[in-house]
């Protein structure tokens, strides 16, 4: 196969490769140097304008068999430049470094120095990049030019004299949401960038622009000052709030989140993620989570806890059951498919009769596929999911494993019925509802069909249906476990715990685990409550924070899923999962000052 040497190592590549994305790649495997490079990105077309880039290349001669200045020893742009046989390439020589001086010096002549009170410093490519391949100092002695700042949509600011008019933001728009509300505008040092007069940056990517900025001129009003990047730390996770398994990070510090960001996945949301997804998550934090258990006393709501809520829910369900009545449990396609295992496996223990449903499954609009006009399966198309339930698949593949029939995985208007809407009759006489939305869930049809059951509900947000259980239980948000969601293409993709449960709340299957032990008898702990210190990264400082011990077995995902894959119908947990990365911790390259 045709191979290249770049720097001083050889590697193969794929014909139509640039040289860049080559070296970027040897780069990933630990085995190249990094070439600067501000304009180029993956998801976007090469228009090799901000020349950082610039590569020695030399070719082999055929003829005399010799290595040849290629194009008479021009520097060449990496990024443009197609890789081909024996080519020798050098980022390192004078020539090239000469190069990034004098670029670093170009793009920083306008530049505030602001770093300071600047959000992205810390992931700034123009700190990395003084750092590894500018000067130093600074020879300009004139004024710089002062730009304004532009409050460009509903979620992006623009700092536009931290501009480096790479115009990836401005392809963005025109390349992957097809909306072009992006321009260049002026010329020289007056360029900026810019939105149409009266059109604003409104499109459900927007944000992505943000991510793409090499540097802080386009800043997230939702992060805005909110934390210095280097105290966050980053989790690999997936969707939590829509069935399109977008794959995500989740930045958060001291057991706080505080914003998400993509993951690139190529067969699933390429390098972006829409609005919904990035900013959907505030409701991890809001003040209506619920934090204690409860039960009705005399009719009365009071607070209780967990080990005589659990009591109260078992001698509810045995009352009924006691009474040729069954067990219905709904389970929320918010939930991972081991919280869902377990849920059933302890619906079968308190009743082996009992009926399993997956909960009601929101839509909002219909599908759509960026950019404008593309198809859904388009190699570069971002599909935004009118399902706004991250698991339905994986909660229906569960619950058909736990048998067919009305004892299999019910859909929720069969539930419906089956609790009496619409007949009155019903053989229901206990029901365990999940919910876990980030919002209002329970229809009329459901809250009228709990009449005269004994209703026990695991949810996050106070509502309505807390008004009418006979015991609630405190639930955790899918950024507070660990688990595995069944997307809208049925893929299986875990994803791991970043923070953990606000206090007083317990994951779904921690609850299920801990009701399993109640009634296999294993004694309450001494404590329900113990201080942990959350994990930090060198430098940072250690949180504290207050977490539930668990009366059972541990909710531990990986667990669930070895023993759900000698299961029959559920083999795919053993392995059809896609695990998220394990990133190794970033070191840092300088001293780190213990406090
Ligand atoms: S605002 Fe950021 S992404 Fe857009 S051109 Fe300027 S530096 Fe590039
Ligand atoms: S990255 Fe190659 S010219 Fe900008």
């Amino acid at each position: 196969m045709a191979s290249i040497t770049i720097n001083g190592v050889q590697t193969e590549f794929k014909v139509g490769e640039t040289i860049l994305q080559v070296a970027n790649r040897l780069q990933g495997e630990g085995r190249g140097k990094e070439i600067p490079q501000y304009c180029y990105h993956d998801g976007l077309s090469i228009v090799a304008s901000c020349r950082i880039c610039l590569v020695e290349v030399w070719t082999p001669n055929l003829k005399s068999g010799t290595l040849e200045p290629f194009m008479g020893g021009k520097l060449m742009p990496s990024c443009q430049q197609t890789a081909s046989d024996g080519m020798v390439i050098y980022s390192d020589s004078p020539k090239a470094v000469a190069n990034q001086k004098s670029v670093m010096e170009y793009l920083l002549i306008n530049h505030p120095l602001d770093c300071p009170v600047c959000d992205q410093s810390g992931e700034c490519l123009l700190q990395d990049y003084s750092y590894a391949f500018g000067r130093g100092v600074s020879r300009f002695e004139e004024q710089k030019v002062k730009q304004p700042k532009k409050d460009l949509g509903t979620h992006v600011l623009l700092y536009s004299d931290r501009c480096i008019m790479c115009t990836r933001c401005v392809r963005f728009t025109r390349e992957v949401t097809g909306t072009s509300e992006l321009m260049v505008q002026g010329r020289g040092n007056k360029e900026e960038i810019d939105v149409f007069p009266g059109v604003p940056l409104d499109n459900e990517l927007s944000a992505n622009v943000i991510d793409l900025c090499p540097v802080g001129a386009l800043l997230d009003k939702n992060f805005l000052f909110a934390q210095r990047v280097w105290f966050l730390k980053e989790t690999a996770s997936i969707d939590g709030i829509t069935a399109s398994g977008d794959n995500i990070r989740i930045d958060h510090n001291e057991g706080k989140v505080y914003r998400i960001k993509p993951r690139t996945n190529l067969k699933v949301n390429k390098q972006w993620i829409s609005d919904e997804i990035r900013y959907g998550w505030k409701w991890v934090h809001s003040d209506a989570r619920l934090t204690t258990p409860t039960r009705l006393q005399f009719g009365v709501k009071v607070e209780c806890d967990h080990s005589k809520a659990y009591s109260d829910v078992i001698a509810g369900v045995k009352a009924a059951t006691s009474k040729g009545k069954r067990l219905a449990v709904l389970i929320s396609p918010m939930l991972a498919c081991e919280e869902a295992y377990v849920l059933a496996k302890l619906a079968r223990t308190l009743d082996p009769k009992a009926i399993l449903s997956v909960g009601p499954v929101p839509f909002h609009g219909e599908n759509k596929t960026f950019p404008i006009g593309a198809k859904p399966d388009d190699a570069k198309a971002y599909n935004v999911v009118a399902e706004k339930a991250p698991n339905a698949r994986g909660i229906r593949r569960v619950l058909n494993s736990f048998g067919g029939g009305d004892a299999g995985g019910l859909e929720h208007a069969d539930f419906l019925k089956a609790l009496g809407l619409g007949t009155g009759a019903s053989d229901v006489g206990a029901v365990l509802l999940t919910g876990n939305y980030p919002s209002a869930w329970a229809s009329k049809e459901l809250r009228s069909s709990l009449a005269g059951k004994f209703v026990t509900l695991i949810d996050t947000l106070a509502g309505e249906l807390e008004e009418v259980a006979n015991v609630t239980l405190p639930g955790a948000t899918w950024v507070e476990k660990a688990g595995t969601f069944e997307n809208w293409l049925g893929m299986l993709q875990a994803f791991d715990r970043a923070i953990p449960s606000s206090e007083g709340a317990k994951a779904e299957g921690q609850h299920a685990l801990d009701l399993l032990a109640v009634l296999a008898g294993t004694p309450e702990p001494n404590e329900e409550r113990v201080s942990l210190v959350v994990q930090s990264s060198p430098g940072q400082v250690a949180a504290g924070v207050t977490t539930m011990l668990p009366r059972g077995d541990a909710y531990d995902a990986a667990a669930i899923r070895v023993a759900m894959a000698k299961v029959p119908g559920l083999e795919a947990f053993g392995n059809e999962v896609v695990l998220p990365p394990v990133e190794a911790m970033r070191e840092t390259d300088m001293a780190v000052v213990e406090l």
